[in-house]
């Protein structure tokens, strides 16, 4: 049968298994998986490559001088089953999740100028529908309109502990404490920056997978899609 096609947002605080999560569903429906993310995340990398963010803070006219010229698009690696995000031209996937980029990026995703580009380009990328979009505010800001709104969320400990396992299985040197720094920081940030802060939108259904496993969390999704769709 012909399924309609949606927009699903998925919001909610960092290190909750978003993107993981946005992008089985994606893969178990056939949609677009858009991890905004590594977007804001690869303009942090650019501005720390080309010297607009540097040991005294973000120059925010170099850097949205710089994002004007840049090319981010992602391309789908069949070995991952997921897209790489781009940058001008290079994979940049594994290089912005380290930690120079994850202690910028609050900074980064606070500028006016950095999010209306990346909402209009994330705007262009969903149009079609049929995708999975995951940040911090696709519900509020991006898609206001998205068929189907989740806010994720899990206890901080919990999440400190598998952003850890993941960064030191990358062979990544940091602490548990650091991770659980950062985190706490970027979940402040996001929370009471100026503009789109990070807030759940009165329409999301909130998934708290503290406890649940991947498999659970999939089941719960794929019964709710399938009654929006049907
Ligand atoms: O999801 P993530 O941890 O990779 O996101 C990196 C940073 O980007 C995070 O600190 C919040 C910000 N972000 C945002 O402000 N808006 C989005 N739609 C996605 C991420």
């Amino acid at each position: 049968p012909n399924k309609k096609k949606i927009i699903i947002a998925v919001d909610g605080f960092s290190s909750c298994g978003k993107s993981t999560f946005a992008r089985e569903v994606a893969a178990r429906i056939g949609y677009i998986f858009i991890d905004t993310g590594a977007m804001y995340r690869a303009v942090t990398l650019l501005g720390l490559r080309r010297g607009a963010i540097g040991p005294d803070g973000v120059d925010e006219k170099a850097l949205t001088d710089l994002l004007s010229e840049a090319d981010i698009s992602f391309r789908f690696n069949p070995g991952r089953g997921a897209s790489d995000i781009y940058l001008d031209g290079e994979n940049v996937e594994s290089r912005i999740r380290g930690i120079e980029v994850s202690n910028s990026v609050s900074r980064v995703s606070s500028i006016g100028a950095v999010r209306e580009k990346l909402v209009h380009l994330q705007q262009q990328m969903g149009k079609q529908k049929g995708v999975v979009m995951d940040g911090r505010d696709i519900g509020t800001v991006v898609f206001p309109n998205a068929e189907l709104k989740i806010f994720m969320t899990a206890d901080p400990a919990i999440r400190a502990q598998r952003r850890y396992a993941e960064l030191t299985g990358k062979g990544e040197q940091v602490t548990l404490e650091e991770v659980m720094q950062n985190l706490l920081e970027r979940d402040h940030a996001d929370q009471t920056r100026a503009i789109s802060p990070l807030r759940k939108a009165d329409d999301a259904i909130v998934l708290d997978n503290s406890f649940m496993t991947i498999g659970e969390e999939l089941e719960w999704a794929l019964e709710l899609i399938g009654k929006l769709t049907a």
